[in-house]
C-alpha cells in the first residue's frame, strides 16, 4: 500500500504533490512527507498522521522546487511516527527516496550495512534499501541509476520507489515490482503516482510501468529500461476518467457518494452487455472462452475482503445456474498452501483495485501451474487485469472510500451475468429462467434508487444502536455472504465488533452472546429460506435480543417481529444481494458518522492492500 507522487517540470512541485497525496490517502494515512529539490538543496518534511497535518506542519518553510517526491504511508516496518515517515534520506544526505512495498531480506542487508558503519534513523526497510543503493554507488563509483539496478537484483520483495538526488537535480528515478506506478506525460513535465488520480487534471496520457522496469524521468524525457539496462518502448495509454469522478460532488463523504452512485454504476456495468430484448449477454471475455467455462471441472474464486464476499455469492450462483463446483478462497491462504489445481480448472480473481498483493501473487502462482485466469476487476489497466488471460471490468468508476460499496455491487452484477451466460450456454438453465433473471437484473438499478430515495429510517436506526459494543449479522443462502459483508462494513467504519454468521449456524455458538443489549441484524428478504429465517428471528426474540431486519417491502411477518426494519424491493433470491446489501452499507455509514469517526479513512485500514 502507501501512495506515492512525483513531479518534475516547470511548475512548483509542492502543490502538485500535496494535492496528489490527498487523492492517494485511501492507500494509507499513517504519515506523509515530501522531499523537494531547490537549487541543489534537498528539503525533506514529514509528519505522522494525515496529509492535512503535514500541510500544517510545513507552514512558513521553504517549499520551493520544481522537482519533488511525496508519500502517504500505511505502516509495515516501524510504527507510524515522524521518524518512520517517508521520504527517507541516505546517510550522506544526497539521496532521498519513497517506497511502497516490503523489502523482505532487509534484515540481512541492514546487518551488512551496520557492519560497514552505517547508522539508521528509522525502523523502515526503505531506509535500508536507500543506504544499500548509496553504498553500491560509492563502492562502484557509478551513477545512482546503475547502483539502483544492482541493488534491485539483490533484494527480495515488492517495491515501487521514487528516488531523487542532488547530483542530478532534474531527474526522478523510479522502479517497480509488485506495486503500481503510473507516469503522466505532460508538455515538458512528468507526473508519477501510484494511480492516475493525482495525474488526471494535468494530462490524460499515461504510461503504466511494468514490473522489473526502471524509469528515468526528466521534464522533457522519459526513458524506460529493464533490469538488464536495455531500453523499453513506453506504451502510452489514454486515460478514460474524468476529474469529477474523483471528487465528492456535494456529498459529505466519498462513501456516501459511492453508495448513492450505485443505481448508475450498476447500470453502467450492465450497459451494452445485458441485452434483455434480444435475450443476449455480450461479454467478450466469456464469449471467447466459453468452452473453458463449460468444460471446467471446477471453478476456484480467489479474492480478499469485500471482493471475497462477492465471490461467496458467486459460488451460490454458479453452482445453482451452471452446475459447476466452486471453491472460494482467501487469496492469502490459497497461495501459501500449495493448492491442487487440475487441468481445466478456471480461476476467477475478484478485485476492486486490481492491485491487492495477495490476490496478485496467488494468481501468478496459479498461472505458472497452467490455470486459466479470469479477472473481475474494477481498476482498468491494473496489475490483476493485465495478468488475467481474460476478464470483465465492473465499470464502477473510481472508488475512493476505504470501505468498498459500489465496487461490490458492480462485482455482483458482472458475476450474475457470467453465471447466466455460462449456465444458458451449458444448458443448465432453461430459457424461461434465463430471461426471467435477465429482466430481474435489468430492474435492479431502479430498485436501488428506490432504497436510496429516503434513508432517514436507516439513519434513525443507526443513531439508536450506535453505542452497542457488539453486533451479530445473520443470513441464509444468498443472504449469508450479505450478512458477512454487513458485519465487515460495520467493523471497518464504526470500530464496533461485529460477526456475520449463517443464521442456522448461530445455534452452535453465537446464540450464547444474545441478551437484551445485543443488536442482531437479520438479512431476511423473501426467498426460499424465508420460513426458516422467520424461526431464527423467533429464537433471537425469545432470548430478548434486539432484532433489526432487512426485509422485503410488503412482508407482514418479519416487520411484525423485528424491533426495527429496513425495507428493500422484492427480487429473485439470486440477485437479491444487490439490494439487501444497500441498507447495510448505509447502516454502517450512519453509525460511523454518529460516532464522529472518519468514515472515508477508518483507522489502520487502507483501500489497496499492496503488501502480502
Ligand atoms: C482492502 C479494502 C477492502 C477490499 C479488500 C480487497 O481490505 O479495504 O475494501 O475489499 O482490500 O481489495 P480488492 O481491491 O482486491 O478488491
Amino acid at each position: 500500500m502507501c501512495g506515492i507522487v512525483g513531479y518534475t517540470g516547470p511548475r512548483e512541485a509542492y502543490p502538485v504533490i500535496i494535492k496528489g497525496l490527498k487523492r492517494l490517502e485511501y492507500r494509507g494515512y499513517d504519515s506523509s512527507g515530501v522531499a523537494l529539490l531547490n537549487e541543489g538543496k534537498l528539503n525533506v518534511y514529514k509528519k505522522k498522521g494525515k496529509v492535512a497535518e503535514l500541510e500544517e506542519s510545513v507552514l512558513g518553510k521553504d517549499l520551493h522546487g520544481h522537482i519533488g517526491i511525496g508519500h502517504t504511508r500505511w505502516a509495515t516496518h516501524g510504527e507510524p511516527s515522524d521518524r518512520n515517515a517517508h521520504p527517507h534520506q541516505s546517510q550522506s544526505g544526497e539521496l532521498s527516496m519513497i517506497h511502497n512495498g516490503i523489502i523482505e531480506n532487509y534484515v540481512q542487508i541492514k546487518q551488512e550495512l551496520l557492519s560497514k558503519g552505517y547508522h539508521f534513523t528509522s525502523d523502515t526497510d526503505t531506509e535500508v534499501l536507500l543506504n544499500f543503493i548509496e553504498d553500491i554507488k560509492k563502492n562502484n563509483s557509478c551513477s545512482v541509476e546503475e547502483a539502483l539496478r544492482i541493488a534491485l537484483k539483490r533484494i527480495v520483495g515488492a517495491y515501487c520507489i521514487l528516488l531523487i538526488s542532488n547530483e542530478d537535480p532534474d531527474t526522478i528515478i523510479a522502479a517497480r515490482k509488485g506495486s503500481p506506478l503510473v507516469i503522466g506525460i505532460g508538455k515538458g513535465e512528468h507526473f508519477l503516482a501510484s494511480d492516475a488520480s493525482p495525474i488526471i487534471e494535468y494530462t490524460k496520457e499515461v504510461v503504466y510501468v511494468n514490473d522489473y522496469e526502471i524509469a528515468i524521468v526528466r521534464p522533457d524525457e522519459l526513458i524506460l529500461k529493464n533490469l538488464g539496462n536495455e531500453k523499453q518502448t513506453p506504451f502510452i495509454t489514454k486515460l478514460d476518467m474524468e476529474l469529477a469522478a474523483i471528487e465528492k460532488g456535494g456529498y459529505d463523504h466519498f462513501m456516501l457518494k459511492e453508495i448513492h452512485e450505485q443505481p448508475e454504476t450498476i447500470f453502467d456495468c450492465l450497459r451494452g452487455r445485458l441485452l434483455t430484448s434480444s435475450g443476449q449477454i455480450m461479454m467478450g471475455g466469456i464469449e471467447n472462452n466459453l468452452e473453458a467455462f463449460i468444460k471446467a471441472p471446477r471453478i476456484i474464486i480467489v479474492a480478499c475482503g469485500t471482493s471475497w464476499h462477492a465471490g461467496l455469492i458467486a459460488e451460490y450462483m454458479i453452482e445453482e445456474l451452471c452446475r459447476i463446483p466452486v471453491e472460494v478462497e482467501y487469496a492469502s491462504e490459497f497461495r501459501y498452501r500449495n493448492p491442487v489445481i487440475h487441468q481445466g480448472d478456471v480461476i476467477i480473481a475478484i478485485s476492486q483495485s486490481g492491485e491487492t498483493a495477495d490476490t496478485l501473487v496467488a494468481l501468478e502462482s496459479a498461472k505458472e501451474k497452467g490455470a486459466f485466469i479470469f479477472g473481475v476487476v474494477n481498476a482498468v489497466g491494473s496489475s490483476i487485469a493485465r495478468l488475467s488471460h481474460a476478464g470483465a471490468y465492473t465499470h464502477s468508476g473510481h472508488e475512493i472510500g476505504v470501505a468498498s460499496t459500489k465496487a461490490f455491487t458492480g462485482q455482483l452484477a458482472v458475476l450474475t451475468m457470467m453465471a447466466l451466460k455460462i449456465g444458458y450456454a451449458k444448458g443448465t438453465i432453461d430459457e424461461t429462467r434465463y430471461m426471467q433473471l435477465m429482466q430481474e437484473l435489468e430492474a435492479i438499478p431502479e430498485k436501488v434508487k428506490e432504497i436510496l430515495k429516503d434513508t432517514t429510517n436507516i439513519e434513525r436506526i443507526a443513531i439508536k444502536y450506535k453505542d452497542a459494543t457488539d453486533f451479530l449479522f445473520l443470513g441464509r443462502g444468498y443472504n449469508f455472504p450479505v450478512a458477512l459483508e454487513g458485519a465487515l462494513k460495520l467493523k471497518e467504519i464504526s470500530y464496533i465488533h461485529a460477526e456475520g454468521y449463517p443464521a442456522a449456524e448461530m445455534k452452535h455458538g453465537p446464540i450464547a452472546l444474545v441478551d437484551e443489549k445485543l443488536p442482531v441484524v437479520f438479512v431476511a428478504t423473501k426467498d426460499s429460506y424465508y420460513q426458516k429465517i422467520v424461526s431464527n428471528v423467533q429464537e433471537i426474540k425469545a432470548r430478548k435480543g434486539k432484532v433489526i431486519a432487512v426485509a422485503t417491502a410488503g412482508d407482514e411477518i418479519i416487520p411484525g417481529m423485528a424491533d426495527d426494519v429496513m425495507l428493500v424491493p422484492d427480487a429473485d433470491e439470486v440477485i437479491a444481494p444487490l439490494l439487501s446489501v444497500i441498507p447495510l452499507q448505509l447502516l454502517s455509514y450512519y453509525v460511523g458518522l454518529a460516532k464522529g469517526l472518519d468514515v472515508d479513512k477508518p483507522r489502520n485500514l487502507a483501500k489497496s492492500v499492496t503488501v502480502e
